[in-house]
């Protein structure tokens, strides 16, 4: 979760007996070698690294997973083959998260070791396939272990899911709504408050699919036409090229980048380009009403923020009661 698993969260994640993955899609190379370096002071437990196989200094991330043995990798849009074949060489684990059954079938054949589905429920850039259905139709058609994710928070969704077929699940918004997650408090109260009819997917924000709290902010910005997002996108820009101290040229090159890339509108891109800065609004600096949060729609059942020992404890104990549970409607 970029701006979210730092260092301090997966460490956290990874000493309590959880798997984190640190964000280092949304560092520059040196920072993402930074966050590897500190990662490994905070715990001697295994942990992974999610990045972009096309972001500025993937040679580099590349070269430090495999000098400092990371343990697996996640990454999802665009995967670059001769990655994939150094890290298997290395041993690393290739652990892809994908949101539609083709991109599966795409995965696996790339070389994937595993795979992580996360179904539209999911947070951040997701697809239009519930969890259920995704898991679902992905193990029908694959030869390699599945994780469930898109959804979850206890441990009776750990044991629906393997119930279901699947190997394991993951967990992305439970595991920002703890103590050790980054988030500033006012915005985290912002998930708290969440109901799960809040948190709906928008294009209109970066142009691709992203399931975001609707605050005053999102509504506005997911109700515009396109002279008005056009607008808005122009304002935020001019905004947020202030706030970030980026030239006009870097906020114009991204601009054409998306416009070539992703085939986006003209506003979709301008927004695209600073949607970064947006997020951040609420998840670094802590102004939840003026910017984007990424949620899965679990939010809306979560009402605490427990450490993350506490909150693996209460998970897998709650997965046995489930188990004894289901063993009592056998007899
Ligand atoms: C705030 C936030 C940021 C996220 N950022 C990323 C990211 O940078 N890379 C990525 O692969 N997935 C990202 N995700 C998706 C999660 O890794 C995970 O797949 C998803 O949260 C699972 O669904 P859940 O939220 O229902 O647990 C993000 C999710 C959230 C909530």
């Amino acid at each position: 979760m970029g701006w979210v698993a730092t260092p301090e969260l997966v460490a956290a994640t990874s000493n309590a007996g959880a798997f984190g993955f640190l964000a280092l899609a949304t560092s520059g190379p040196e920072e993402a070698l930074e966050m590897i370096e500190k990662t490994l002071t905070l715990t001697n437990q295994p942990f992974g690294i999610n990045f972009h196989m096309f972001q500025p200094g993937a040679d580099q991330i590349v070269a430090a997973v495999i000098k400092h043995k990371i343990k697996a990798v996640s990454y999802s849009r665009s995967p670059i083959a001769e990655y994939i074949q150094e890290f298997k060489k290395h041993g690393v684990i290739c652990i892809p998260t994908v949101g539609a059954l083709k991109h599966a079938l795409k995965a696996e054949q790339l070389g994937a070791d595993a795979l992580v589905i996360q179904g539209s429920e999911g947070g951040g850039h997701t697809g239009s396939t519930p969890t259920t259905l995704l898991l679902s139709s992905v193990l029908q058609q694959v030869n390699i272990p599945v994780i469930a994710a898109g959804g979850f928070r206890d441990g009776a969704g750990l044991a629906a899911a393997l119930a279901w077929g699947a190997d394991g699940i993951a967990m992305g918004t439970r595991f920002m709504m703890t103590q050790e997650s980054p988030v500033p408090s006012q915005t985290k109260e912002s998930y708290l408050a969440a109901g799960i009819d809040d948190i709906k997917i928008t294009k209109k924000f970066d142009g691709l699919p992203h399931r975001l709290i609707f605050n005053n902010y999102i509504e506005k910005i997911d109700s515009s036409n396109p002279l008005t997002l056009l607008w808005i996108s122009v304002r935020s820009a001019i905004k947020y090229k202030q706030l970030t101290q980026s030239s006009y040229k870097d906020i114009i090159k991204a601009f054409f980048a998306m416009l070539k890339g992703d085939d986006l509108t003209i506003s979709q891109s301008v927004m695209a380009a600073n949607s970064p800065a947006i997020i951040q609004k609420a998840m670094v600096e802590g102004f939840p009403d003026e910017g984007a949060m990424p949620s899965g729609q679990i939010a809306g059942l979560i009402s605490n923020l427990p450490p993350c020992d506490e909150l693996v404890k209460e998970i897998m104990n709650d997965f046995n009661q489930s188990l004894t549970r289901l063993e009592g409607v056998r007899r």
